[in-house]
């Protein structure tokens, strides 16, 4: 059975879905439309996007055909899309919100995360970072206040991080998505957030571009075989058992509709055996070079 139905109340009050539909390298309109055709079928509700995937005109106008034909309005989907690097600072944010808006064919995002700490073309050791981030946040406030943005929220965000954003924000973040797999459980910033009232979000839960590796852990497959569910499942499960949101990406039609059938309870065995692997693994980009 699909989980489509499963959300939780972020700390602004928003409900989110758990599951959501990642779009990361899935480009040009017939592939989008195809896998957003797939993916509302299956029971997604929930897109996750960025301005640097160059995919949101292609959402926008595969969502313009699709949600009529699921007889679904805007208001039934939560879309999320992302500042670029390059964006960050006073001048940037509110024309780069204005885009992606303008893109996706929308009056309001559900949800707009800071991409990265960092700056485009600013060395990652560099102070103006902190001073860019600042000024990003609370232009982003402004948004969210002029009801352009539902919810905003960061990525790739480490604990240091948040903790300089707590000290000047009005508005805290909603969610901070990072990589978050059992190679990289992320357990401290994981406590962090839970306790601060930020959801996290993983991505790249089935390994990114080097799933190959964890869908291949022995110890994961073992997993797999003993609930009677595929690999991807149980990863996926697994973090949904934490209160962890999802948005695995596939880009075929029977993987899209698996990825969204997680009504079922892992072991508590399970659980531990999945949050206890030897492997620590960061698959994709490392935020903790930058200051
Ligand atoms: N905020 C950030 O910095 C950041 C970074 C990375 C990703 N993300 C977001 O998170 C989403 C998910 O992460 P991700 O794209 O890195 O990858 P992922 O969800 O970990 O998936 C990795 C690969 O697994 C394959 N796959 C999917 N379902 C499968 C299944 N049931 N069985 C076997 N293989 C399966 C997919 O290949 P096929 O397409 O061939 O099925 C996919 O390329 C992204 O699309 C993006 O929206 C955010």
């Amino acid at each position: 059975m699909a989980c489509s139905s499963l959300t939780i109340a972020l700390n602004n009050g928003v409900q989110m879905p758990m599951i959501g539909f990642g779009t990361f390298t899935i480009q040009g309109q017939s592939l989008i439309t195809k896998v957003l055709d797939a993916a509302l079928a299956s029971g997604y509700r929930s897109i996750d996007t960025a301005c640097v995937y160059r995919n949101e005109t292609e959402i926008g106008k595969a969502l313009k055909d699709l949600l009529p034909k699921y007889k679904l309005q805007r208001s039934d989907v939560f879309i999320t899309s992302k500042l670029a690097p390059s964006d960050h600072g006073k001048e940037r944010v509110r024309q780069a919100v204005l885009d992606s808006l303008n893109r996706l064919n929308t009056p309001y995002l559900d949800l707009y995360l800071i991409h990265w700490p960092g700056a485009g073309r600013i060395a990652s050791q560099s102070p103006s970072n902190k001073n860019l981030r600042i000024e990003t946040w609370l232009e982003l406030e402004k948004l969210q206040k002029e009801g352009k943005l539902r919810s905003i929220g960061v990525s790739n965000f480490l604990e240091s991080h948040l903790k300089e954003l707590f000290a000047f924000c009005t508005i805290k973040p909603a969610v901070n998505q990072v990589e978050l797999h059992p190679h990289f459980p992320q357990k401290e910033l994981v406590v962090f957030c839970r306790r601060e009232g930020i959801l996290v979000q993983a991505y790249s839960s089935l390994g990114g571009h080097s799933s190959h590796l964890l869908l291949a852990d022995p110890a994961v497959q073992k997993v797999a075989k003993k609930e009677g569910k595929t690999v991807s499942q149980i990863l996926l499960r697994w973090a949904l058992q934490q209160q962890i949101g999802v948005i695995p990406k596939s880009t075929h039609s029977e993987r899209i509709k698996e990825n969204i059938r997680l009504d079922f309870t892992l072991s508590s065995e399970s659980m531990s055996a999945l949050s206890s692997l030897k492997t620590n693994q960061k698959y994709a980009w490392d935020p903790r070079s930058v200051v």
